[in-house]
C-alpha cells in the first residue's frame, strides 16, 4: 500500500527517564525485598514477544520477575482477542485477582494487548473491574513505561488503545524467556482482512522492520547461543513491501541464513496467497532453515475460501504444496484449520478432510470457529449448531490422528538431528524436536537441554516420535 510507508522511530529519551523514575518510585511501594512483577501471556508467538519487550521495559524499571501473583506489586495480562475462549479465560483470571487486590491495595493490575484495542471489551474492564489500574493495547507498547509511571503516581485509572498504527518502534530492550529458542519479529500488524480475523482490527496495518535491524539482532542472538530462531509475522510473505527500499521475504531468510553458526531458522506465518516459490526454493537451499512449512489452509472449500476472502482456491493450495514436496527433501508441513465458518456445509466440511487426506500435514492447528464482534464473518448467517460444529471437529481430528500417525510410524528407524528442549516432568524424559517441528521423547543426560543431538527413531505414539541417542 503507498500510503504506509514506515520509517521507525527509536524508543525516545523521555521513556528511558520514566524507566528511571520508576525504579525510584518502586523502592518505596515494593512489599518485598524488590520489586517483583508478574507477567502472564495469552495467544500467539507473537503476543509472547510482545510480552519480552513489556519485560526488558520493567527489568530496565527495576523489577524482577515472580511466577506467583501473591508475591507480586505488579500484575499484567497481556490478552489475546482471536477467538472467545481466550477471552474468556481473561475475564475469569482477572475477576480472581480482586482479592488480591483487596488485601494489597498498593498492587497495580494491568491488562494490555489485542483484547484492550476492542472498545468493547476496554469498556467491559472499566465498568465491571474497578480495581484495574491499567488498559492498553498493543499500540501503546512504546510508551508503555510513561504509562506506567502515571499509574503509578496518580490515582486516576489509565485507559489507553488506539492511534499509531502505521508506526513501529525500535530500540526497545528485550528480555527474552528462553536461552536457546527465541522469537524474532520482523513485522507487525496484517493488511489481508481475512473475515473471520480480529488481527487486523487490534494489530492495524503491516509494518515491516529494516532488514538491516533484523539482521543484526539474528546475528546477535546466534553470537548469544540461540539454536532455534523464529522470524515473526502474521503474514512473513509480504515482508518488506511498505519499507522504503522493498525486500522479499525469500531474500531476507536468505541472508539471515548466511550468518555463521550452528542454529535453526523457522518463521511463521505464511499466506498461501503469497508464498512465493522463490521462497520454497531458499527453504530448499538453506543451510539453517528447516525444512519445515506451516502454511494455514483454513478450509478446503473454495466457497468457503472466498466468503472468509482468502484470495486463493484449492487449487492453487496444493499447486504451492505439490511444489514444496517436490522441492524440500522430507518436508514437514502443519497448518490452521478453521470448522464451521458461516454457512459452511457437511459438504463444504468433506472437502477439508479430503484436502487434509492429501497432504498428508505433519500437525494441525484446529480450531471451532469463534464469532469476533466487528468483523464481517460475524454478521453471517450461522444455521449450523454448536453440537454439530464439534461432531465434525471431532470428525477432523480423528482422521489427523490416523495421519499423523501414519507420517510418524513411517519415520521409525531413521536418525533425525533434534533439540533437547526440556525434560518431560511426569517421566524423566527429555524433549525434543525435529527440524520439522515433531516431538521426539528420549532417555538422556537434562546437561543436553539446549544442544542439537543426532536420535535413531525407535518407536511412533500417535504424533509424538520415541527415540535414543545414536552418540
Ligand atoms: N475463529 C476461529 N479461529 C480463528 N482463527 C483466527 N480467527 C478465528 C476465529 N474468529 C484461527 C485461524 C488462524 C489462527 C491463528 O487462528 O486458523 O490461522
Ligand atoms: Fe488474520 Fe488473515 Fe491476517 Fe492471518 S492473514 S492475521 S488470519 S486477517
Amino acid at each position: 500500500m503507498s500510503d504506509t510507508v514506515i520509517v521507525a522511530d527509536k524508543l525516545s529519551e523521555k521513556q528511558l527517564e520514566y524507566m528511571q523514575l520508576i525504579a525510584e518510585i518502586m523502592e518505596i511501594r515494593k512489599r518485598g525485598e524488590k520489586p517483583l512483577a508478574f507477567i502472564r501471556t495469552y495467544g500467539c508467538q507473537q503476543n509472547v514477544a510482545d510480552s519480552e519487550k513489556i519485560k526488558g521495559m520493567l527489568a530496565k524499571s527495576g523489577f524482577s520477575f515472580t511466577d506467583t501473583p501473591d508475591d507480586a506489586d505488579f500484575i499484567l495480562f497481556n490478552t489475546c482477542a482471536v477467538r472467545e475462549h481466550a477471552e474468556d479465560r481473561v475475564f475469569g483470571n482477572v475477576g480472581a485477582l480482586k482479592n488480591l487486590k483487596r488485601k494489597h491495595p498498593q498492587i497495580l493490575i494491568a491488562l494490555c494487548g489485542c483484547m484492550m484495542e476492542q472498545e468493547h471489551i476496554a469498556n467491559r474492564i472499566y465498568n465491571s473491574f474497578p480495581f484495574v489500574g491499567l488498559v492498553f493495547g498493543t499500540h501503546s507498547l512504546h510508551h508503555f513505561p510513561e504509562l506506567l509511571y502515571s499509574s503509578l503516581v496518580n490515582s486516576k485509572r489509565v485507559f489507553e488503545r488506539g492511534n499509531d498504527d502505521k508506526k513501529l518502534y525500535e530500540g526497545i530492550p528485550v528480555k527474552r524467556d528462553g536461552t536457546f529458542k527465541g522469537w524474532l519479529p520482523i513485522m507487525y500488524g496484517c493488511n489481508n482482512f481475512c473475515t473471520y480475523c480480529i488481527v487486523p482490527y487490534v494489530r492495524g496495518r503491516e509494518r515491516s522492520r529494516e532488514k538491516d535491524i533484523i539482521l543484526s539482532e539474528a546475528r546477535e542472538m546466534i553470537q548469544s547461543g540461540y539454536k532455534d530462531i523464529t522470524l515473526l509475522g502474521q503474514n512473513v510473505n509480504s515482508y518488506g513491501k511498505t519499507l522504503p527500499e522493498p525486500v522479499s521475504f525469500a531474500k531476507l531468510i536468505s541472508e539471515i541464513d548466511t550468518i555463521d553458526g550452528d542454529y535453526w531458522l523457522r518463521f511463521m506465518t505464511s499466506h498461501p496467497k503469497d508464498c512465493s516459490k522463490e521462497l520454497i526454493d531458499a527453504i530448499a537451499n538453506g543451510r539453517h532453515i528447516s525444512k519445515h512449512l506451516h502454511l494455514p489452509f483454513q478450509s478446503g472449500s473454495d466457497r468457503i475460501l472466498k466468503a472468509m476472502n482468502r484470495h486463493y482456491d484449492r487449487k492453487k493450495y496444493l499447486e504451492t504444496i505439490a511444489y514444496a514436496k517436490e522441492k524440500i527433501d522430507g518436508v514437514s508441513l502443519t497448518s490452521d484449520i478453521i470448522v464451521g465458518f458461516p454457512g459452511e456445509t457437511y459438504e463444504d466440511f468433506k472437502e477439508t478432510l479430503s484436502l487434509i487426506r492429501e497432504v498428508e500435514f505433519t500437525s494441525l492447528f484446529t480450531f471451532i470457529y469463534s464469532p469476533r464482534v466487528g468483523t464481517p464473518a460475524a454478521k453471517m448467517d450461522d444455521p449450523i449448531s454448536a453440537e454439530e460444529k464439534s461432531k465434525w471437529f471431532r470428525e477432523l481430528l480423528d482422521v489427523q490422528e490416523e495421519i499423523a500417525a501414519k507420517r510418524c510410524s513411517a519415520m521409525v528407524g531413521a536418525t533425525e538431528r533434534v533439540l533437547i528442549e526440556g525434560v518431560k516432568e511426569k517421566t524423566n524424559e527429555l524433549n525434543a524436536r525435529t527440524s520439522g517441528n515433531i516431538i521426539v521423547e528420549l532417555e538422556g543426560s537434562p546437561d543436553l537441554i539446549g544442544t542439537f543431538r543426532n536420535v535413531k527413531i525407535t518407536k511412533a505414539r500417535n504424533w509424538i516420535l520415541k527415540g535414543e541417542l545414536t552418540e
